[in-house]
């Protein structure tokens, strides 16, 4: 008989309800983005978000149900997103998952969100060859750890700052886009030239990250030159980012064992940063696992999944003792 979680995802601005096998084979999943909600504020208005979550999350849960056609009877247990996030959207998943774990006479798991991105790669197909190198690159979070096996992780190197997908957002809004900007730069920088020289913070120093410097040359650079070439600045910055990611990426691949580079989290949707990654793995002979794009911005299926983790061995619920924030008292 199948395995299956109800997950539920509202750590941000996206309240996401999937129905996932411990395959990763995905039966259903909802997802109502609040973009619209948040563009006029070039960011995350956490309150409204919140407010939309209140609005969405029942019938989020209703359409993954009737979507599936499975019973409530045939689901195992509820995860739900316990954190990193924004406390009033998180607090609304939560909420909810705990009232129908009662009603429903269900487990309900609090899931950690990174642990989510990290088997967002295993979903439809997708398999991670241990040992592996993680990178993480999402809006809240950027960081490179080694994974020895699926229990064992440890940090690499983490941002002393911005994550890039916020150096993404703060840029593009730079440029006038809307927000979230990732895509949009993209395609921008697709195009463009790339002949403006943006420093590459940290590059040659360990593995942490800076973007911040990064970010505020590009404001410096739009002040002094106010009729600038917007391809070129997107292009130029998108370059930045993919020299970090490819030196840093090199630097841990020389450091630890490793036979497959994991890339996961909202800018792992890049197809910039794709190509890149798939070059780095062609030259260091390495498997390339990427979650299908569609599961690389925040779901609640990559929750559902990581819910087996929980279910099946207790120890999964402290996976980074090393990380600088206190991921074990979310
Ligand atoms: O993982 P995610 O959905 O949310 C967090 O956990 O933070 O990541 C969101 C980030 C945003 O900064 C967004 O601009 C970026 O992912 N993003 C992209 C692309 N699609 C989303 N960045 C670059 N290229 C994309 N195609
Ligand atoms: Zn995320």
């Amino acid at each position: 008989m199948k395995r299956l979680i109800l997950g539920i995802e509202t750590s941000c601005d996206d309240t996401s309800v999937a129905i996932v096998d411990e395959h990763g084979t995905i039966y259903s999943s909802v997802v109502v983005a609040q973009h619209e909600i948040h563009n006029n504020f070039g960011g995350v208005y956490p309150e409204f978000a919140s407010r939309a979550h209140i609005a969405n999350i029942i019938p989020a849960i209703d359409e993954a149900l009737s979507q599936s056609n499975i019973p409530i009877e045939d689901i195992e247990a509820i995860g739900v997103t316990r954190g990193p996030g924004l406390v009033g959207s998180l607090l609304v998943g939560l909420n909810t998952a705990i009232a129908l774990g009662v009603s429903w006479n269900k487990k309900v798991i609090g899931i950690n969100h990174l642990r989510g991105h990290l088997r967002s790669a295993e979903l439809e197909g997708g398999e991670i060859v241990y040992p592996a190198l993680i990178l993480l690159v999402s809006g809240g979070h950027t960081f490179l750890a080694h994974m020895a096996d699926k229990n064992t992780i440890s940090l690499l190197g983490t941002t002393r700052d911005d994550s890039i997908g916020e150096a993404y957002d703060k840029v593009g809004r730079m440029i006038g886009l809307g927000y979230p900007a990732g895509r949009a730069m993209d395609d921008l920088a697709a195009k463009g030239p790339g002949t403006i020289p943006f420093p590459r913070p940290l590059i040659h120093q360990g593995l942490e990250f800076s973007l911040s410097g990064l970010k505020s040359a590009v404001k410096r650079y739009i002040d002094n030159n106010p009729d600038y070439d917007q391809q070129d600045v997107a292009s130029s910055f998108v370059e930045a980012v993919i020299d970090i990611m490819v030196k840093k990426c090199t630097k841990a691949i020389k450091k630890v064992e490793c036979k497959s580079l994991v890339m996961v989290g909202g800018v792992a949707a890049s197809p910039l940063l794709r190509e890149e990654a798939k070059k780095i793995c062609e030259k260091f002979d390495l498997n390339l696992c990427l979650p299908p794009v569609k599961w690389s911005t925040d779901n609640a299926a990559m929750i559902a999944l990581a819910t087996f983790d929980y279910i099946d061995n207790e120890q999964y619920i402290k996976p980074f003792p090393a990380l600088r924030i206190p991921l074990e008292s979310y």
